[in-house]
């Protein structure tokens, strides 16, 4: 692998701005895969905080100074993703205070048990598990971005996009450090499982939550739109998991979508630029921002 391969891995606030009337339905065309993301949004403030304390438990038995740069580097961009996802979440909060504070509680209390009752190489292989996944989903999110996210609100579709850029970017740090600690391809694939089940479980009951309260749950065009969107992520996402199988597998094979490099530049060009993407655009090769 050559170096140029290899993404930098930064810490960037971008300054999205959300707006409580499409905090919902942020993607009017498709308030089925809008809750989908919601439901997942959700997870973020109780799932990153844990696999931060996860890695920072972890650091202490790391030998090798640049994956301990990478674990610090990790956990900043982790701590960005939640703070980013808490603000989104909190306007979904405003609209839908007795759904999502439930939803909530059950993370909540999902994470604290992870972390409290099950040993750190358990946790290790769950973070792990959850960011071979995270890059699976980045690439899908990247190659379906215009079907998913076209003509969407811009700052909700920004605010994912960058979350699936950095996880991309930091896709090596957890395999390393597992692989450096525990080196199990059996725990590797238990915890990839594990993970994944997790968040569909309760990604599923979140969007169905929202949708019931919607009133959209029993409409019956409703659940063919939902049963259209989760089919074609998951024929994207399903070969993309598949390779995460492979005894020899190693995320730094996965090279990186030229969409993601070319939004590490326009991010650097102008950060209020990537927060708010012109996702009339999004069929371009190179992502595009609304004029200010
Ligand atoms: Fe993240
Ligand atoms: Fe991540």
């Amino acid at each position: 692998m050559s170096s140029s391969d290899v993404s930098r891995m930064t810490v960037r606030r971008p300054p999205f701005a959300h707006r409580r009337e499409t905090a919902l339905h942020w993607n009017a065309a498709k308030p089925e895969f809008s809750h989908v993301v919601n439901a997942a949004s959700l997870a973020m403030p109780y799932l990153e905080p844990y696999l931060i304390k996860t890695m920072r438990e972890a650091r202490a038995l790391v030998r090798d100074e640049n994956l301990v740069r990478d674990l610090d580097l990790y956990c900043a961009q982790e701590s960005a993703h939640y703070r980013q996802h808490r603000k989104f979440n909190d306007e979904l909060k405003a609209l839908r205070p007795e759904t999502v504070g439930a939803l909530e509680a059950v993370l909540d209390a999902d994470y604290k048990w992870l972390g409290r009752e099950r040993s750190l190489k358990f946790n290790l292989a769950y973070a792990e598990g959850f960011e071979s996944m995270a890059l699976a989903l980045g690439h899908m999110l990247v190659e379906e971005r215009e079907f998913l996210f076209g003509g969407a609100e811009p700052s909700v579709a920004s605010l994912v996009l960058w979350h699936f850029v950095e996880e991309v970017e930091h896709k090596n740090v957890t395999f390393d450090v597992f692989k450096h600690i525990h080196d199990s391809y059996v725990w590797r694939i238990a915890g990839l499982f594990y993970a994944t089940f997790h968040i569909m479980r309760r990604t599923r009951s979140g969007y169905q939550a929202l949708l019931k309260k919607d009133g959209l749950w029993h409409d019956m065009r409703s659940r063919l739109a939902l049963a259209h969107a989760l089919f074609r992520i998951f024929a994207s996402l399903t070969p993309k998991f598949l390779r995460i199988l492979r005894p020899s597998y190693h995320p730094s094979e996965v090279a990186d979508p030229a969409w993601m490099l070319a939004w590490a530049k326009l991010y650097e060009a102008s950060d209020a630029g990537a927060a708010r993407l012109d996702t009339a655009r999004l069929r371009e090769p190179f992502p595009i921002s609304l004029p200010a």
